[in-house]
């Protein structure tokens, strides 16, 4: 059994960016040609708490080298008025042959850079007809930071960025990191959501909202919305935007605004294609100068797995982790 800590994981990461971005677009395709399985996630809630949940995200990747495991993933809102990281994760990963478990891997920064990877990779995907130089971040947490990070590598011409958060000070801590980062980029902070929509025609989304607040009247035409947080837009910006998604049976449950617009209208037509059919197809997408596109992914397991098999080899090569070699029970263990 190979156990990888959070340090070693990052490790593996950083400056990993376009290989974890070419492993979740060979995971989208798959996706999309039906070679991989990805049940419904599974929420565990608490009595009494709305907010606080874990979601368990088994998946199975095929392709040449299959994988399958599960990503336990927790959100805990409140943590961060504790001085913790709203999200914390942990993932198992399988031997297709066998099912005996082979890797435990600390998975936030996993889970935080396939999510990363995949806006980035829809931003590049679902071009503009002219070139990408700003964004707008609305929700200033370390979902947006890694989003931040993947863009500078998928769109570098992004010289520019807006945040914006409910919470001022969160704001001004995520412009003085990124200022640190990346000195070169010119990062200012709007008054509000409706004035940070406005701004720039590439916008993302990573509040923890649990109900509609913002509508895409605000933004300008053209504009892509990378809705990462899922319970942001309103059903009206919902029906009357070019939706991309990356499974519509995933992301049309749990209260996303996909789902109350699905119960709105009593049908999912409003859902335009998946990102991994537009991948698959292999022709430029350009999108629509005249309307606002929204790209809504639940977040699949399968991803999780891709940036997770990377990690896992990566760190053997390397010799990092720690080796359990009787973390299994032996033969004479199991019938004893
Ligand atoms: N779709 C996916 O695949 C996927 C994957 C991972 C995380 N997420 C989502 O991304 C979101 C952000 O994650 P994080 O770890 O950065 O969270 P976080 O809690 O660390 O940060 C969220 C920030 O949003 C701000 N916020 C809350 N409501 C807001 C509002 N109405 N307007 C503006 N700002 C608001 C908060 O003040 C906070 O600073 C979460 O909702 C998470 O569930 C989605």
């Amino acid at each position: 059994m190979l156990i990888l800590g959070a340090g070693e994981v990052r490790a593996v990461l950083d400056g990993a960016e376009r290989e974890v971005v070419a492993a979740v677009d060979s995971a989208y395709r798959s996706h999309a040609l039906g070679r991989t399985q990805v049940p419904q996630s599974v929420f565990l809630r608490f009595p009494n708490a709305d907010r606080e949940r874990i979601i368990a995200l088994p998946a199975f990747l095929g392709g040449a080298t299959p994988t399958c495991g599960v990503k336990w993933v927790s959100s805990f809102p409140d943590n961060l008025r504790r001085g913790m990281h709203r999200a914390s994760a942990v993932m198992i990963l399988n031997s297709v042959h066998t099912g005996v478990p082979e890797a435990i891997l600390e998975a936030s920064a996993i889970s935080a850079g396939r999510t990363a990877a995949s806006a980035a990779l829809a931003a590049s995907t679902l071009s503009s007809s002219s070139p990408e130089t700003a964004v707008t971040l609305v929700g200033c947490g370390p979902i947006n930071f890694e989003v931040l990070r993947y863009l500078q590598t998928v769109l570098p011409t992004v010289d520019t960025v807006t945040l914006y958060d409910l919470s001022a000070e969160r704001a001004q801590s995520f412009a003085a990191e990124a200022r640190s980062v990346w000195p070169t980029l010119q990062v200012d902070v709007a008054e509000s959501a409706a004035d940070a929509l406005a701004r720039h025609k590439l916008v993302c989304l990573a509040t923890t909202a649990s109900a509609p607040h913002l509508g895409t009247e605000h933004c300008r035409p053209g504009t892509l919305v990378l809705h990462l947080s899922l319970r942001d837009l309103t059903t009206d910006s919902i029906h009357s935007s070019v939706n991309i998604v990356d499974d519509a049976d995933h992301v049309c449950r749990a209260a996303t605004s996909l789902d109350l617009a699905q119960q709105e209208a009593g049908h999912r037509d409003f859902i335009s294609s998946s990102l991994g059919h537009i991948l698959v197809a292999g022709e430029r997408y350009v999108r629509s100068d005249d309307a606002v596109t929204v790209f809504s992914p639940f977040g699949l397991g399968c991803l999780d797995l891709a940036v997770a098999d990377v990690v896992r080899h990566a760190a053997s090569a390397r010799g990092l982790g720690t080796t359990l070699d009787d973390f299994l029970p032996t033969k004479q263990q199991v019938f004893a």
